[in-house]
């Protein structure tokens, strides 16, 4: 029999797992920190030929990374798949309203854009506000997937504060689930908030 080592690759791989498992046909879904595009790629390529009236939206603070992650998709997509896609150089204190469709995945990437400036990183305030504006927008069924960075001492207070949040979310209308390389406490890991039903 064919043995699969290692079972996921990395956190990452683990993350889109599950964005394939959840996402519907004409979901709407967000990145919400969309650095040099490589997610947000992987999310296009996943839900784009399913979309329908479904919207990819990518929000990044920093200008050069809406600019690689626009370069990243030219390359990769067509214009009508560039089309389904909103680039946002804002804050994701405040996410975009859908009124037309259903949010399936909101993505966090947490820390800083790889090579680049490590002092623009994310912070445990903003994205707290954040996935507290995630949590009403995700449609039920949805997911909410955070990848924490508790490698570096600020991504080990912001996971803290994302688990003390979530973990008092009502078990009636949440599920939230904590992927961790136990092995390896500096490992990056995974948070998913799954949301029940739409009473919230
Ligand atoms: C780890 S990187 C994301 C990597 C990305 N998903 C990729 O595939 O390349 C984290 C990103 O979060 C962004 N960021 C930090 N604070 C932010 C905020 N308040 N709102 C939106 N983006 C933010 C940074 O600029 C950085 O590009």
């Amino acid at each position: 029999m064919h043995t699969r080592f290692p079972l996921f690759s990395s956190h990452l791989e683990l993350a889109f797992h599950y964005w394939k498992w959840v996402l519907q046909p004409g979901d709407s879904a967000i990145d919400a920190t969309c650095g040099n595009g490589k997610d947000l790629l992987r999310l296009a390529q996943l839900m784009l030929p399913f979309a329908g009236e479904g919207q990819l939206i990518g929000i990044d603070i920093q200008s050069q990374a809406i600019a690689a992650t626009r370069k990243l998709l030219q390359t990769h997509l067509s214009p009508s798949e560039l089309a389904k896609i909103t680039l946002l150089e804002q804050s994701h204190a405040t996410l975009p309203s859908f009124p037309n469709t259903a949010v399936g995945l909101i993505v966090y990437n947490l820390g800083y854009l790889p090579r680049s400036d490590k002092s623009v990183k994310t912070l445990w305030t903003t994205t707290l506000e954040s996935v507290t504006a995630a949590l009403k927008l995700v449609k039920a069924g949805g997911i909410i997937s955070i990848t924490c960075y508790p490698g570096h001492p600020e991504g080990k207070e912001e996971q803290i504060k994302l688990l003390e949040m979530t973990q008092t979310l009502p078990a009636e209308i949440w599920n939230v689930c904590h992927h961790e390389w136990v092995n390896s406490k500096t490992a990056p890991s995974l948070l998913l908030l799954q949301k029940k039903t739409s009473s919230n």
